[in-house]
């Protein structure tokens, strides 16, 4: 980007237009459907390719930029201010009480028809619709008229059609908005005047919100997942955090960084353990494409119904499921222990325990895989090449990780000292990882 003094309105919305031609073309050249604003437009632009990641990338920061200079400071300031928290707010209503499902995608829906869907008050989910239409979430068929039906929008209609999309809000909004809303306390409470954050999981800005009886009373994360809700709702909390895991999968193309993690055909007949593998979705697509390999899924009991219910057939002499928790000593021995966004969740302290837990089961050579988010390395290069856009999503989860949890997104030498210090016999064989690519994968050998 040129210096602040170049940076104008016509500057940046010439750039745009330039950006604009060169990503249209690349992707008619790529045949990637483009996206319309239309209800059946393609949910996304379709392509692994490195290079459309960032030239959309850098097209939305110029864009963000035109806005931010036409707004000016100031302004730029109120309206974020006042919009952030209804927008968020008024999404994360839409998604717990489900209003994609109270309108059919291919006709209209009155308000006393998404009331009675939702069991919501007909003036509160007028008031819902009307501001989630000015985001293009929903339309009026008739805008501001009390008669107004409603229909789906190429925003809403993917949430209608994607059961991963809303868990994705679910997590990402549901049971992380609170917790980050609440950050100020529980630095004030815990961090000011000390070198850094707690080091363990319990005095989180999550245990803040959740752990006093108010909103439940829930340590942590994990144990909010398996024990919210009563009856039959008990556990829909993991049922939908399975369904995310799956969904991030797809949406990050993890199921290549699962499949490229290890030689796994190397192996020859040999036994893998997936920690914290949730229902099992990495464990069915590494048994799919190697067929020596046998897996055992170890997670909360919460999951066990769901891994059932997915397990297909004709993995089930392979691929099973053990109710464990992975701070106690690991009961199965195996060849591969992979620990695949786990590690993330929890604060140095408790991943040395975790690491730990595993050694009794450890015979030498057995190796401990992760596949972890990676951070930005202090003072690297690398890290200040990638546009602001780009930067921004990892520091968003960043921060996401602090609130539930206490910890941060570790660059690269992070996750090679968490083996170090969970004990010296873990030698350290691989790490592969990239700026662009938000994943590393880590690979230790134990040499007890
Ligand atoms: C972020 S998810 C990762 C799931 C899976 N590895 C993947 O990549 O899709 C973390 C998983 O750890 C599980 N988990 C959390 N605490 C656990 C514990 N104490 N013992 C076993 N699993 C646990 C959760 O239920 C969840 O499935």
């Amino acid at each position: 980007m040129a210096s602040s003094e170049e940076v104008t309105l016509n500057g940046l919305a010439t750039k745009i237009a330039e950006l604009a031609d060169t990503l249209t073309k690349t992707l008619k050249e790529n045949n990637v459907p483009l996206c319309t604003f239309d209800v059946d437009s393609p949910v996304s632009y379709d392509s692994p390719s490195p290079d459309i990641y960032m030239q959309r990338q850098t097209l939305i920061q110029t864009c963000m930029d035109l806005i931010y200079l036409a707004q000016g400071p100031r302004e730029s300031i109120f309206n974020y201010a006042h919009s952030a928290m209804p927008d968020a707010a008024c999404l994360n209503v839409l998604n717990y009480f489900n209003f994609w499902d109270a309108v059919p995608l291919d006709g209209t829906a009155s308000y006393a028809d998404i009331a009675k869907h939702t069991n919501l008050p007909e003036e509160v989910v007028k008031r819902f619709v009307r501001h989630a239409s000015t985001l293009r979430i929903f339309e009026e068929t008739e805008p501001g008229r009390s008669a107004s039906r409603v229909k789906h929008s190429f925003r809403s209609a993917p949430l209608a059609r994607s059961k991963g999309l809303r868990a994705l809000l679910t997590t990402t909004l549901e049971l992380s908005g609170g917790p980050l809303m609440a950050l100020h306390f529980a630095l004030e409470r815990y961090s000011q005047g000390k070198p850094a954050l707690p080091k363990n999981i319990d005095e989180t800005a999550f245990a803040l919100l959740y752990s006093g009886g108010q909103f439940g009373k829930f340590k942590n994360t994990w144990e909010m997942l398996e024990n919210d809700g009563e009856g039959e709702k008990k556990g829909w909390r993991q049922r939908e955090f399975t369904v995310f895991m799956d969904f991030l999968k797809e949406i990050f193309g993890l199921e290549g960084v699962v499949l490229n993690a290890y030689d796994w055909s190397a192996l020859g007949k040999a036994k893998v353990v997936d920690i914290g593998g949730s229902a099992g979705h990495d464990a069915f697509t590494l048994a799919k494409k190697f067929s020596d390999l046998e897996l055992v899924v170890q997670d909360l009991p919460q999951v066990a119904p769901v891994f059932e219910q997915n397990l297909p057939s004709d993995l089930a002499s392979r691929v099973s499921f053990m109710a464990h928790d992975m701070f106690q000593p690991q009961p199965v021995e195996a060849d591969v222990y992979l620990l695949k966004l786990i590690l993330h969740d929890w604060p140095d302290e408790e991943a040395v325990k975790l690491l730990r837990a595993q050694i009794p089961a450890l015979k030498p050579g057995a190796r401990v895989i992760f596949i972890e988010y990676v951070g930005a390395e202090e003072d690297s290069e690398d890290a200040n090449q990638l546009p602001r856009i780009v930067r921004g999503m990892g520091s968003a989860t960043d921060l996401r990780v602090m609130a539930l949890f206490n910890n941060r997104e570790r660059p690269v030498s992070a996750w090679k000292e968490i083996f170090k210090a969970a004990d010296e016999r873990f030698d350290v064989t691989s790490v592969k990882s990239n700026a662009v690519a938000f994943y590393a994968v880590v690979e230790a050998v134990w040499r007890g």
